[in-house]
């Protein structure tokens, strides 16, 4: 049992392994958060004070009571028009044109097992690996209700949090504002850390203080965005990698979203994630109800790393589903900086047939094979195979590629239509474009009204005809660009449809797991302005990045591993220099870097020579030894790569029996200093062998002194060691 409720103290208390959240229904009815942290037993509501609250709003039942105040005492799901002034994670916009919400406890269930979440994407949990709790409440004088959900999945210390709006009023309501999850904390100095970026330069890490009033990230582009990802750490300002406490939220959700962490006038904390308000009001009629994402909670009182694991153990064990799950992922050569645009069959196969000498295992065709689509301008929404181009059928091509002994993937981008298109020119409707105005164009291309059933199905019908052309065993969802000009002709109303079109997306990649269990899928979105806990519902991997260049990439993948695990993560092996930022780099480094996450290729091959090649064989046979370390290993940062002078990480065996650690220099000086490698994660003053060099080291030493990494030759060497314990 993880789930408690205790009858005296209407204290409800959720444990997990190693985390304890609790609540109380208090005497008025509001539903008061108590505790989140390590954990702990007992009633935790003496952390309620009650002081007069002079100029704050009390709640009339109150009477002359001046010390309660709705704007001092921590919630689990504030509204507007309680006299809670902060933030509200929730404005309902009432039938008689009112902003107020006055929700008030009226039941609650535990069950065993997860909840799901109709066509949206969720944690998922066998039924004696996790328990849900739903409390229902409701405004007494509207009748509107809130149905939170929370699930407890106690392995991975985690719970996650969602909410149902039922329009139980008598008449339309609509949602303006809704943040699924909650985090009001009494005490404590925190930081607000976040991952911003840009396109090639996605998922930076950002740690600034929580002050009085609110900081807000978020996304206003319709998908979770290149500039802001939509998973958030707050930790307490003294805590490190290895020390301290945090606590960390991420949204199971790939359209807009906000995440509000702010200082009240009392010192207090709230942190909250949902919904973007942008563009959004999304209309209940009498009956109707509106489900949230939902967002992944895990708190660690041992430091960021911990916290990191938990995520990463809950997102790749209990949110990542299909054969490829656990199964190692084929290596792949990616045709995009091979070629781009300027291929023929004939060139593909010549491709193919170096990448199958070499020891890949599948080619995956970009951008480029359908309809008119020699570049940007044109193509998009003609799933039709250029057969002129590949100078065969694509079935024809599949069966030459299988028969070298490669697995063949393929490149799609099905919410996009270029006006240059024969789809625009019979349906210039289906794509949003605003009656009166012209549209925004972002790389020649306009985004298809998906929140439209008809369109998703049209579609759906034209990537199935192509799939079912061959034994097609990859796919590559691409979505490149962000939604603009808002306006969808079937909608009732304008507010609801960017939420409608995710929920159009889903539906789509839903059917597309369910017709082709056995088609591994990889998220991509301008490499990684899609990475988000939503997509890996779908698509165990995401392309994390269209920057390869292996520095750069020290920094993106440092940052996504703050929540992502490193199965999600696909990075590739390509040509230097790189053809983003035109640095040089050894064929050794740039495989070091594409082996912390889900390793391929993506250059062209036979320009190489015959060492890179001998090269290239080798690291294969590397990746190979170490794929399931990992990919289910437990993850550690050794450095930073934004401040400290090389990127350094580490994977452990479950067991800690086995450790790869990997480092790869940045600057370069004469005369170099040492820098001294603190390996982590492994069982203490244990004797492990480096299997690279046969030396033996002591555990404890290597964890508290370091190994000296060794100063080589020219810029951005890679070095790494392979520790696995002495029997
Ligand atoms: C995006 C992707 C690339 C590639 C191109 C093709 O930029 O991120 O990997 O697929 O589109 O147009």
């Amino acid at each position: 049992m993880s789930i408690f409720y205790e009858e005296q103290s209407r204290t409800i208390t959720l444990h997990t392994v190693s985390t304890t959240y609790q609540m109380q229904i208090d005497r008025y009815g509001f539903l008061l958060h108590l505790y989140y942290g390590k954990r702990a037993d007992g009633c935790m509501d003496y952390l309620l004070t009650y002081y007069d609250r002079g100029f704050s709003g009390n709640p009339y039942e109150a009477g002359t009571d001046k010390t309660y105040s709705m704007d001092s005492l921590p919630q689990e799901f504030p509204s507007l028009g309680t006299g809670d002034y902060r933030t509200p994670a929730c404005i309902i916009k009432n039938t008689d044109r009112t902003y107020c919400s006055d929700f008030r406890y009226v039941s609650h269930r535990i069950r065993e097992g997860k909840y799901s979440l109709p066509g949206l994407p969720a944690v998922y949990a066998q039924e004696d690996e996790a328990q849900s709790l739903e409390i229902l409440l409701r405004d007494p004088v509207t009748g509107v209700e809130a149905v939170l959900l929370y699930g407890v999945l106690p392995e991975c210390d985690v719970i996650t949090r969602s909410v149902k709006i039922v329009n139980a009023s008598q008449g339309h309501v609509s949602v303006k504002k809704l943040a699924p999850a909650c985090l009001d904390l009494v005490g404590g100095d925190y930081d607000f850390i976040t991952f911003y970026g840009r396109h090639a330069m996605e998922r930076n890490f950002q740690r600034m203080p929580v002050g009085h009033g609110t900081s807000k990230i978020g996304s206003l582009r319709g998908t979770s965005s290149h500039q802001y990802n939509p998973a958030v750490i707050l930790a307490e300002r003294e805590t490190t990698e290895d020390a301290g406490a945090c606590y960390g939220m991420a949204f199971v959700y790939s359209g807009g979203f906000q995440s509000e962490a702010g200082r009240d006038q009392y010192s207090q904390t709230r942190l909250l994630m949902g919904l973007s308000e942008e563009q959004f009001s999304y209309p209940l009629h009498v009956g109707e109800e509106f489900q949230s994402p939902e967002v992944i909670l895990t708190y660690s009182s041992a430091g960021l790393g911990k916290l990191s694991r938990n995520f990463h153990r809950c997102i790749r064990e209990h949110l990542c589903r299909g054969k490829y799950k656990e199964a190692a992922r084929p290596i792949l050569l990616n045709s995009w900086e091979a070629s781009y645009f300027n291929f023929t069959g004939e060139s593909l196969l010549a491709l193919a047939r170096q990448a199958a000498e070499l020891g890949i295992e599948m080619f995956v065709m970009d951008d480029g094979w359908f309809g008119q689509r020699d570049s940007e301008l044109r193509g998009l929404g003609d799933w039709k195979v250029n057969e002129e181009k590949l100078g065969c059928s694509l079935g024809e091509l599949i069966r030459k590629i299988n028969d070298m002994g490669l697995k063949f993937g393929i490149w799609i981008e099905p919410e996009m239509v270029n006006e240059d298109s024969d789809l625009y020119r019979e349906h210039p409707d289906w794509a949003f474009v605003i009656p009166g105005r012209r549209p925004n164009r972002s790389r020649y291309q306009l985004v298809l009204d998906f929140s439209r059933k008809e369109v998703v199905d049209y579609i759906f019908d034209q990537i199935c005809a192509v799939l079912d052309q061959g034994n097609v065993e990859y796919v590559k969802w691409d979505m490149n660009r962000s939604l603009a000009d808002i306006y969808s002709a079937a909608a009732d109303s304008q507010g609801r449809v960017l939420h409608d079109y995710v929920l159009g997306l889903y539906d789509f990649l839903e059917r597309l797991v369910t017709r082709y269990p056995n088609i591994l899928l990889e998220g991509c979105s301008g490499g990684g302005g899609r990475f988000d806990a939503g997509m890996l519902y779908y698509t165990p991997q995401i392309w994390c990045s269209d920057n390869t260049d292996p520095i750069d990439r020290l920094e993106i993948q440092y940052g996504t591993s703050f929540i992502y695990p490193a199965s999600s993560v696909g990075a590739h092996v390509s040509a230097s220099p790189n053809h983003q930022t035109r640095r040089v780099t050894s064929m050794k480094t740039r495989a070091m870097v594409a082996m912390a996450g889900v390793f391929g290729y993506e250059l062209n091959l036979n320009e190489l020579s015959d060492g890179e090649k001998d090269e290239i064989r080798c690291q294969i046979a590397e990746y190979k030894k170490h794929a399931a370390l990992v990919q289910q290993g437990d993850y550690y940062r050794l450095t930073n790569p934004q401040t400290d002078n090389q990127g350094a990480w580490e994977f452990v065996s479950r067991d800690q029996k086995e450790a790869l650690v990997q480092v790869v220099g940045i600057k370069k000086h004469a005369n170099m200093t040492v820098d001294y490698i603190r390996v982590k994660g492994l069982k203490e003053n244990t004797m492990y062998r480096d299997m690279e060099t046969g030396r033996l080291y002591n555990s404890t030493a290597l964890m508290e002194a370091g190994v000296p990494k060794p100063v080589l030759e020219g810029e951005y060497q890679a070095y790494q060691w392979y520790f696995v314990e002495e029997e």
